[in-house]
């Protein structure tokens, strides 16, 4: 068996070594560019953590511009961490968190680590001006442990807004919130929390659709529930007026979904992508001997139902991928390499099985399951509320992943699978059902 066939075709993935965070979305200078947690030298993301950098002018080709962003100042000598991008006129602006453990005794919790808030610029998206610290653990309500990081910056009521994602020194998550008039002089606003949800506040982001604010963010420590806070660390949004966090959702139900990042493109739609991954996960990636791990989800446009829930589908432009149809009738089987595509509408319930891994979607449940441990590596089942009645879903399928958007996009299930072979036998139960094969994006590696 050729493992190499676990290559993505449809996901950004690092050549080598491990990805994280998706960091610094943004559309600047006629391209959208996507920079990456990376930790070149280490598939297990041991090393220096940089920021990798992918652009393209139409989401379906890729180049790869390297490593752009080094730990190589005293303020981020233990890792670039993540943050986000803003384009002005001519310039991209990055703001990231620079990490520093200081050598000791420490707890890293609340002593022993420095976190800062860092500034360069790029008129081209990869070679970067000189750094500028901005905000260092001193700028910091006394309350916050040293655990603040992952800048996301916005414009709004003529200024810049900025949120940090931050632990409280009696470890509870909280988000910051900063203001700026010029982007480089920042002023503590106010912090916005709710009791006992989570030790941690990872990734935060802040957008409006419709003219509802939502709060996006990934704490860390909530309760294990059969259909909540299923993983190790969880990812949502709550809608959001100052002071007042209500209603969270999770963004992603599945096995393989983390620090997600939302911006907004030229034609106003907003996009979020995701770290198709989790930190200190119990399942594994088999792709870590190989040499890399991690990949980042498809871009997904994200749009407001009545009731305020946004719902995720992938990116239109992926549709210029279909090639071959095929109609399936309720029953029906097809053999296929991935990427391909499934969509499917049943009146009440659907079942949709790939070898090793299944959907099913009954009495208003889904429930995802690996009937294969051989391609789940620790993977076991994942479930979700989706109403009874009418089930639609559209599933991707990539060389070894899964997406699948239930109901126009109200649930949204991600993971990693690892087929044992290219082809993957299909069989769709409830309803009869409509496949697509996708071409592969274009990616080209011009950098290390
Ligand atoms: C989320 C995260 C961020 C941090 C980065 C480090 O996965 O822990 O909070 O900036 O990863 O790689």
């Amino acid at each position: 068996m050729n493992e190499n066939h676990w290559r993505q075709k449809l996901h950004l993935e690092p050549p080598h070594g491990w990805l994280n965070d998706p960091n610094g979305c943004s559309y600047f200078n006629g391209k959208y560019h996507i920079y990456f947690q990376y930790a070149p030298d280490s598939a297990e993301g041991k090393g220096k953590k940089c920021w990798g950098h992918y652009e393209s002018p139409d989401w379906l080709h890729w180049d790869f511009t390297g490593t752009v962003l080094v730990p190589d100042i005293p303020q981020d000598r233990d890792g670039v961490y993540s943050g986000c991008g803003v384009p002005t006129d001519d310039t991209l602006h990055l703001f990231y968190t620079g990490n520093v453990k200081e050598k000791g005794n420490y707890d890293y919790i609340n002593e022993g680590r420095g976190v800062y808030v860092i500034h360069v610029e790029t008129k081209d998206g990869h070679q970067m001006s000189s750094k500028s610290v901005l905000l260092g653990n001193e700028d910091y309500p006394d309350y916050c442990s040293c655990h603040v990081r992952d800048p996301k910056v916005w414009y709004e009521n003529g200024r810049w807004n900025m949120v940090l994602g931050a632990r409280s020194r009696d470890s509870k998550g909280l988000v910051l919130f900063y203001i700026s008039d010029d982007l480089m002089q920042w002023t503590f606003d106010h912090s916005e929390q709710i009791p006992d949800f989570g030790f941690m506040w990872e990734c935060p982001d802040f957008f409006s659709m419709d003219g509802q604010n939502y709060l996006s963010a990934s704490p860390q420590g909530l309760p294990h529930e059969k259909d909540l806070y299923q993983n190790v660390y969880s990812s949502g949004y709550f809608m959001y007026n100052k002071g007042n966090l209500d209603r969270y959702e999770e963004w992603d139900k599945g096995f393989d979904f983390y620090a997600p990042q939302t911006f907004e493109t030229p034609d106003h739609r907003r996009i979020i992508i995701g770290w198709m991954g989790i930190g200190d996960i119990p399942y594994t990636n088999p792709t870590t001997k190989l040499g890399w791990q991690h990949c980042l989800t498809l871009p997904r446009e994200v749009t407001r139902a009545e009731d305020g829930n946004l719902l995720q589908q992938p990116i239109r432009e992926l549709g210029k991928l279909r090639q071959d149809k095929s109609d399936l009738s309720d029953g029906g089987n097809i053999c296929l390499q991935g990427p391909f595509e499934i969509l499917a509408n049943a009146d009440h319930d659907l079942e949709i099985q790939l070898d090793g891994l299944s959907l099913t979607c009954r009495d208003g449940e889904a429930r995802l399951s690996f009937t294969d441990d051989g391609c789940g590596f620790g993977r076991t089942d994942r479930y979700a509320l989706i109403g009874k009645g009418s089930v639609s879903a559209r599933m991707i399928v990539d060389t070894s992943s899964a997406e699948i958007y239930l109901n126009g996009g109200r649930i949204v299930f991600s993971t990693r699978f690892y087929p044992k072979n290219p082809e993957i036998a299909v069989c769709i139960k409830g309803c009869s059902s409509t496949i697509y094969t996708l071409k592969e994006m274009e990616v080209h590696l011009l950098g290390e």
